[in-house]
């Protein structure tokens, strides 16, 4: 149902129930220079709903019942166009929840979204304690694009830990949850991650370690020396050893009918890139160890037949970041510029030079 040029002042009998809501916690459903007009919209019709129309701009969107969907519906609008800060209120009896629409919580309620919401006397009180942004409606700008840049160059794999630290639980926490948002091959979530509080463990683990670094070194030929000079994990100095592992397999066919193993592989990986990177911007070093025997260790965890240990990890507050891999500072290797990683059409050709991967 669409009102158009619904007045403020025109909360009457037979008013539907929703208007008359917004009206009650201050919001005009229109507005001159704001809003000329207001849709109302029942939630139960947003599956057809006119997405482009809806994000034109100059109206009072009012979803009945719309709260629960307050994610959905911040979406959808931001994808035909609207803007991630385009004020927005979920009305749930006296709760009014105002804020910008990318961060607006879902709950229950009716949901109002347009510059009329701005004039709500609850806005800036309810704005200031906004929840934080809803996954995935955040809308970002060039600042917020060079800073992920810089903290994915800044991101390093780090072995030397401050001892004798902590890290709050709550921040471990956050990171944990950083590590659950990463994609997965056909939703499987293939990751679990044990934490090792246990002293006699992780000493335990540390010697496995120490087993494989001799054992790769007498594989390392006429480097062998060298790697040994090497630091190679901080397992005995980092506040948190986490062991990261994939579970039995759960069967799942969707993505991986040709690449089973390969797709569960990856995304464990792909979750333990989210911790690495989440632990960057809490300050927090992540070294990522890989020289154990999985055997080993799977039986010295406790993990059931088809389980696999895939990374150790050492997390925990550190001196200072590398400013460069440190096995490029220590002479080991370094890394290549990164368009000799891009070809075009076949394999080996190099971009052409008017394409993104251009050395010019
Ligand atoms: C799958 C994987 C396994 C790794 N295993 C080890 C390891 O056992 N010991 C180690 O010191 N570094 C290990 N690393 C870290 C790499 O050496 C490091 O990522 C690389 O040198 C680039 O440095 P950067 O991560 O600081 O950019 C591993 C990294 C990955 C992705």
């Amino acid at each position: 149902m669409s009102c158009s040029e619904t007045r403020p002042d025109s909360a009457c009998a037979g008013l539907p129930p929703a208007l008359a809501a917004v009206l009650a916690a201050g919001i005009p459903l229109t507005q001159p220079g704001l809003a000329s007009r207001c849709v109302l919209l029942d939630a139960g019709a947003l599956g057809t709903a006119d997405w482009s129309a809806l994000a034109e701009p100059g109206q009072t969107r009012v979803f009945a019942d719309g709260g629960p969907q307050a994610v959905r519906i911040a979406a959808e609008l931001q994808r035909h166009g609207l803007a991630a800060d385009t004020p927005a209120a979920r009305l749930d009896g006296e709760t009014v929840v105002a804020t910008g629409l990318a961060a607006l919580p879902a709950g229950a309620g009716t949901l109002v979204v347009g510059e009329t919401v701005r004039l709500s006397p609850r806005y800036e009180a309810a704005s200031a304690a906004a929840a934080p942004a809803a996954p995935g409606g955040e809308h970002y700008g060039p600042a917020d694009a060079r800073r992920l840049q810089r903290l994915l160059a800044g991101r390093r794999d780090m072995r030397h830990f401050r001892r004798g630290e902590r890290i709050a639980p709550e921040t471990l926490q956050r990171l944990l949850q950083a590590a659950h948002h990463a994609p997965s091959v056909g939703m499987m979530q293939p990751w679990r991650y044990l934490r090792i509080s246990d002293p006699a463990r992780r000493e335990a683990i540390a010697a496995l370690v120490a087993r494989e670094r001799d054992a790769t070194a007498s594989a390392m030929g006429e480097r062998a020396a060298e790697f040994l000079r090497l630091k190679v994990e901080g397992i005995r100095e980092c506040a948190e050893l986490l062991v990261a592992a994939l579970p039995p397999d759960d069967g799942t066919v969707f993505g991986r009918r040709t690449m089973p193993r390969e797709m569960v592989v990856c995304s464990l990986a792909c979750s333990i890139q989210n911790l690495w990177l989440a632990a960057r911007v809490e300050n927090l070093g992540l070294g990522w160890v890989s020289m154990f025997e999985p055997q080993p260790l799977a039986e010295l965890l406790a993990m059931p037949a088809g389980a696999m240990p895939l990374a150790i990890l050492c997390l925990g507050p550190v001196e200072a970041f590398y400013p460069a891999p440190m096995l490029e500072i220590e002479g080991w290797r370094s890394r290549r510029p990164w368009q000799d990683a891009v070809y075009e059409n076949a394999w080996g050709e190099p971009a052409s030079p008017n394409s993104a991967a251009s050395k010019a």
